[in-house]
This record gives structure tokens, sequence and C-alpha cells, in this order.
């Protein structure tokens, strides 16, 4: 039997991410409410968010949960705290524009993957200002932090931004997929990984257990964060 093969090398998106998030009512993307292109600046030196662990997957998991610790001098019910991969925010990793002087240029180009309201898990947060969310994190290839906004989804203000955290092997392959190929006698495999064609050569190792292995060379497709942004370019401007 031959083995057709291909490998998804997939560079991170932070568009890519937002394909984990669930949807409230059919065509409405919670996501969606969050005008984060909106965001001001309004950093508090005494407000602080950190999570941990800073090292995530030390046991080659693909997920894992994060414990964030936020606290606000000036809380607030419509606080909430968004994550954020990868996990530089600011508008130094804007993609250029028409537009040089950068007047109209955003602070925050990137958007959140996930969100919780501070007062998720404890409604006293309001008032004491400070609480403990728990996030699921999935490797998704680059590494992730998480900010505090005050505001509500629908005016931000960033008040604080944690610590960055990272998987251990952001680029390890994952979810393996078997299908049947384009003819009788051929099977694909595709999988997903972060390595750059150039850093490692993907193959797959086949055959009948404890016979002699076959080595198969796999063929590579490569995605961009560019070839994303390129095809979304308005979808949050909506
Ligand atoms: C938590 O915050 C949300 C959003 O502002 C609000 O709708 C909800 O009533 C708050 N819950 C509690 C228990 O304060
Ligand atoms: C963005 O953050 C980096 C440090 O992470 C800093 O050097 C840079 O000046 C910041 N850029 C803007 C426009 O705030
Ligand atoms: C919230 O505050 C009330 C009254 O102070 C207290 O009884 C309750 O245990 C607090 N809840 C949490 C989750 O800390």
């Amino acid at each position: 039997m031959s083995v057709f093969l291909s490998v998804f090398l997939c560079f991170t998106a932070a568009i890519i991410s937002s394909a984990w998030a669930d949807f409230d009512v059919i065509g409405e993307q919670p996501l969606s409410k969050i005008a984060i292109h909106k965001t001001v600046l309004a950093l508090s030196d005494s407000a602080s968010i950190g999570a941990y662990p800073s090292l995530l997957g030390s046991k080659a998991e693909d997920t894992q949960w994060v414990t964030v610790n936020l606290v606000s001098p000036d809380p607030s019910v419509d606080d909430w705290v968004g994550v954020f991969s990868p996990a530089k925010l600011n508008s130094s990793t804007c993609p250029p524009v028409d537009d040089p002087k950068g007047r109209n240029k955003p602070y925050i180009c990137s958007a959140p993957i996930k969100y919780k309201y501070a007062n998720h898990s404890n409604s006293n947060y309001s008032k004491t200002g400070k609480t403990t969310l728990k996030f699921k994190l999935i490797n998704q290839r680059a590494d992730f932090s998480f900010a505090l906004f005050s505001g509500g989804l629908s005016s931000p203000k960033l008040v604080a931004i944690s610590n960055s955290i990272s998987f251990a092997n952001p680029k390890a392959p994952f979810y393996p997929r078997l299908a049947q190929g384009k003819t009788w006698d051929e099977m694909t495999v595709t999988w997903t990984s972060g390595y750059d064609i150039s850093e490692a050569t993907p193959f797959v190792q086949w055959g009948i257990t404890g016979d002699r292995k076959t080595l198969s060379p796999a063929r590579t497709l490569t995605f961009y964060q560019n070839d994303m942004w390129l095809s979304c370019k308005n979808c949050w401007l909506a």
C-alpha cells in the first residue's frame, strides 16, 4: 500500500485561534462583541495580573489549565480579562498600513482569543478587586499573555498586562488525521506542526507491527499569518 502524505505547517495567526471559541447563538460570535480596536491605555501601577505556570506542556500535553491572579485598585462589574496569543500585544505588532504617521493606528492590532469577566469565579471581585480565573489553553504555536480591561467589551481600557507564558514545545506536531487517499491503495496522513521546512524534514514511518518499517517523505503546505490577515482584513471592523 502506498501512502500519500501531506503536512500542514501552521504559523500562528491570531485569526486562526478564534476557531476555538464557542458560538453563543448561530451567527453570533461572543468575541465579536469586543471592540478591541477602540482600546485606550489606562495602565495602573497598582493593578496586577499574573499567570502561571509559565511553562506549559512540560509533560508533552497539548492543552493545559492556567491560573490567572488579578488585583485591581478600581474594580467594576464589567472588568474583563482577555487572552492574547502571540503574547506581545502593543501596536508595534501592527501590520504596515497606508497611514505613515500612525494617527489612526489602534493600540492593539491582534484580538483576544478568549475572554472572561473578572467576576466569573468570584462575585465579590467588584468589591475586593481581587480574584483568580482559570483558562484552558491549547498549544497553538505562540506564547500567551493576559490583559485586564475595564470599560466593558465595547470601550476597553487596558489596565494591566501579564507575564507571558508558553508551551515547552510550541512546534510539536499534533492532531494526526487519517483519511483515504485518492486511489483505493492510498492513505493520507495529515498533521499540524510548527516547524518550517528548513528546520525539520517531515516523514511518516509506517508498516505492520513487528515488521520492517517504511519511511515515506511528506509534502508540506505552509500558511503564514499574512495569508490569514489578507483574507480577513475587514472581518473585525464591521
Ligand atoms: C459579572 O459581570 C457581568 C458583566 O458585567 C454582569 O453581567 C454580572 O451581573 C456580574 N455578576 C455578578 C455576580 O456580579
Ligand atoms: C511595544 O512593547 C515593546 C516592549 O515589549 C516596546 O519596546 C515598544 O516600545 C512598545 N511599542 C509601543 C508602540 O508601545
Ligand atoms: C463574598 O463575600 C461574602 C461576604 O463578605 C462572603 O461570605 C463570601 O464567602 C465571599 N465569596 C467568595 C467567593 O469569596
